[in-house]
């Protein structure tokens, strides 16, 4: 006869480290953190609190998916693991890596008003090259002194294209392997665009209101301490001053995404409201 297999109740409930369940797969200064953070909060949740760049960078991708386990937190076979990595959305070769990794994996996308989005992320090179950007807003984002042609190939421009990104995806998943996250509403209304997640990942509802305070200093919305002299908000980083923009050059990005947006909106079947 067959001999049936023991198993062990302790071994059965041990903690290990899992490939992820669900990605954060973009897009970049749409709000990748936030939803991250506020994930982690739920008991079935494990995040990697690093982003691991495994599928949008060869160097890290040849290590294998050994390595990327080996980069994730430890958590039980009932909890969902959870990876951000915000090129991967715009990242051309992902959707096939990651498909091969799991082709049931959850994907997860923080989208925003596109035009504010290459400003935000603007703000951001400007930052970090600590004073070294000369060149403003207008004329990074511009091919011409008269910052009347946009520069369609600076990624500035091109990440927030996401219905063309879309595409790629829907190449490997079924549209329903991909919920999209209103970064605005994110900032406005978090418990509410969580609850949403929740679903999509299938979890508890755990996510509410409670879990919220505005933090006047901050001007967000910030989770509830649960370290004392912590105030639960995002880093600096997080939130930053805009330069203000000239006007005529708003309007050509404007311009320039509504057709993009209007796509983006039929495939997803929800009005981000930005145009
Ligand atoms: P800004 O810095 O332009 O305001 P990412 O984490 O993908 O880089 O996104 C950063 C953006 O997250 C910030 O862009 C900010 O608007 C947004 N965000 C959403 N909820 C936030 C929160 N509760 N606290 C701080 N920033 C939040």
């Amino acid at each position: 006869f067959q001999e049936i297999p023991y198993i062990d109740s302790e071994n059965e409930t041990k903690q290990e480290r899992r490939l992820p369940n669900a990605l954060v797969v973009g897009v970049r200064k749409g709000g990748t953190r936030a939803v991250l953070d506020f994930l982690s909060r739920h008991p079935s949740v494990k995040a990697c609190p690093r982003e691991v760049h495994f599928f949008d960078q060869q160097e890290n991708y040849k290590r294998g998916l050994d390595w990327y386990r080996e980069q994730m937190p430890l958590s039980f076979p009932n909890e969902i693991t959870i990876e951000k990595s915000p090129a991967y959305y715009v990242t051309d070769s992902v959707p096939k890596k990651v498909f091969e990794m799991s082709p049931s994996t959850k994907l997860l996308v923080v989208v925003r008003d596109p035009a504010i989005r290459a400003i935000s992320d603007y703000a951001q090179i400007f930052d970090n090259n600590k004073g070294a950007l000369k060149q403003s807003f207008e004329s990074y984002i511009t091919e011409d002194p008269e910052h009347r042609l946009l520069r369609k190939r600076s990624p500035l421009i091109t990440i927030g294209m996401y219905a063309n990104h879309l595409n790629k995806w829907l190449q490997y998943f079924p549209r329903e392997q991909v919920h999209f996250i209103s970064g605005e509403e994110l900032i406005r209304n978090p418990a509410n665009e969580m609850k949403s997640v929740e679903v999509f990942l299938g979890l508890k509802p755990f996510i509410n209101e409670r879990l919220f305070y505005y933090n006047s200093t901050k001007g967000f919305l910030c989770l509830t301490p649960v370290t004392p002299n912590r105030s639960g908000c995002l880093s600096d980083t997080k939130g930053r001053p805009h330069p203000s923009v000239d006007e005529g050059v708003f309007t050509l990005l404007r311009d320039f995404y509504r057709p993009l947006n209007e796509k983006f909106y039929t495939a997803t079947g929800r009005d981000f409201g930005w145009n």
